[in-house]
């Protein structure tokens, strides 16, 4: 087994879209690991979101399948793995409506392929993980599953009109600032998954504890709300939305576009994988969240207003008291349809706990990201156009049709 500073790591799910962040992060930073990306590339998976660092000396690609349990065995005993971070997964929601088996298989099943191969090789180890539990925090091997602040529920939305702070910490969205309850999602709360991906995604958690508590695997669960930035599959609502508002194309609003998501940064959600990898507790759950709460329908029209502004289709009207005022034509694009089944009404992550025990905040004000990120779609169209060329028509018109 590798010694401390110079580490081998499994990073599944790397040629997605948080999973590249954290691969890039962790390439960039850390010369003298090796990071072996294992992904299936499912339709979510592009090696393009991962050209800048494809040749790098300590990074190797590997096509698999986390439930071929044989494969992934294989692999860790060659390159003698000590560490795993676990993104692979299916990811979209109404994809799991559709079709809850393939989020069970991968999700489930997958995690738990990993999670034994990662057991059977750590424990034929000369100095195996060692399992009395007072001392698994230092020990060399790490198994850290990334999930999702979604298996927790739905928040009830008590506030409407929003609460205004003190919740929260110093970086947050800037000028919106809000919060629509009273209540958030901490560590301690008992799971209430509701949509077939986070029921997955629950089990999958669950098994991570019990390899835990039965075995003493090494294990950290992290539990993150909304991400967004760049390389996001445009089947999720930002990009979909950029995407769209590009082309001119209808804005499918779900309900009445009231639900609420907080919403994080991508980066910033790679920055705090690094640190808990590094500096967290084994055993322990660490919320990861960006105290930035949004209605649906606020962020969408944030979202048609940069984009317009990027594209300069901005209008300048004159209002009745003679203002000149903005006023941005593609509003008109959006277009309220039937609910997601089963919609969930208000995420909001408390991540007071990672900021008071390791220090971690969001760094960028979400009126800062959403720009970048709109930024990052409308200077990168090929990247565009290769993910909706193909099968991504064809979702669409499924997805959408008769809403
Ligand atoms: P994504 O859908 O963009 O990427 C998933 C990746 O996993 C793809 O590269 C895909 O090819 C790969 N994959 C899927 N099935 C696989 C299999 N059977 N074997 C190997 N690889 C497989 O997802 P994402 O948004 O980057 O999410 C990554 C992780 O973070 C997931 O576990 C997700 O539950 C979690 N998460 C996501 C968010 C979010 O807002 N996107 C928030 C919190 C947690
Ligand atoms: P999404 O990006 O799918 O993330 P999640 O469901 O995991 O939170 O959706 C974010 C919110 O946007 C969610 O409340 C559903 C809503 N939404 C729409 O209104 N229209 C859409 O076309 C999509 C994809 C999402």
């Amino acid at each position: 087994m590798t010694s401390f500073n110079k580490r081998v790591l499994l990073i599944t799910g790397g040629a997605g879209f948080i999973g590249s962040h954290v691969v890039r992060l962790f390439v960039n930073k850390y010369p003298e690991y090796k990071i072996i990306n294992l992904d299936k590339l499912t339709y979510a998976g592009n090696l393009a979101n991962l050209k800048d660092i494809e040749d790098k000396p300590n990074y190797r690609f590997v096509r698999m399948d986390i439930c071929d349990f044989e494969g992934v065995l294989k692999l860790m005993q060659e390159e003698q793995v000590d560490g795993i971070i676990h993104l692979a997964a299916e990811s979209h929601v109404d994809r799991s409506i559709k079709d809850p088996f393939t989020f069970a298989q991968t999700n489930v099943m997958g995690t738990l392929s990993l999670l034994q191969a990662a057991k059977t090789f750590w424990e034929s180890q000369p100095t195996p993980y060692v399992i009395s539990h007072e001392t698994t925090v230092n020990v060399p091997c790490r198994f850290y599953h990334i999930s999702t602040d979604e298996v927790y529920g739905a928040l009830e939305m008590t506030h409407p009109e929003g609460i205004e702070p003190p919740f929260t910490t110093k970086a947050s969205s800037g000028k919106h600032h809000l919060a629509y309850g009273e209540k958030f999602f901490t560590e301690d709360l008992k799971y209430q998954p509701h949509s077939p991906y986070s029921a997955a995604k629950a089990s999958s958690d669950h098994f991570v504890r019990a390899f835990h508590d039965t075995f003493g695997m090494p294990t950290i669960v992290t539990n993150c709300s909304n991400n967004y930035g760049p390389y996001q599959f445009p089947e999720k609502l930002i990009p979909l939305f950029i995407n769209n508002i590009r082309h001119r194309k209808p804005l499918p609003v779900y309900g009445k576009g009231e639900n609420v998501r907080d919403w994080l940064y991508v980066e910033d959600h790679a920055r705090a994988i690094d640190l808990i990898f590094h500096e967290g507790k084994v055993a322990e759950t660490y919320n990861i969240g960006g105290f930035n709460e949004w209605k649906n329908i606020d962020i969408i029209k944030v979202i048609i207003q940069t984009v317009n502004k990027a594209l300069g289709r901005v209008k300048l009207e004159t209002s009745e008291t003679g203002e000149t005022i903005e006023t941005y034509p593609d509003m008109d694009l959006i277009t309220y349809v039937t609910d997601r089944a089963g919609h969930d009404l208000r995420y909001a992550i408390d991540s007071s706990k990672l900021q008071r025990e390791l220090g971690w905040e969001p760094s960028l004000q979400f009126e800062e990201g959403i720009e970048k990120t709109v930024r990052w779609y409308l200077d990168n169209q090929p990247w565009m156009d290769n993910v909706t060329s193909g099968d991504y028509q064809k979702y669409y018109e499924d997805m959408y049709k008769g809403r």
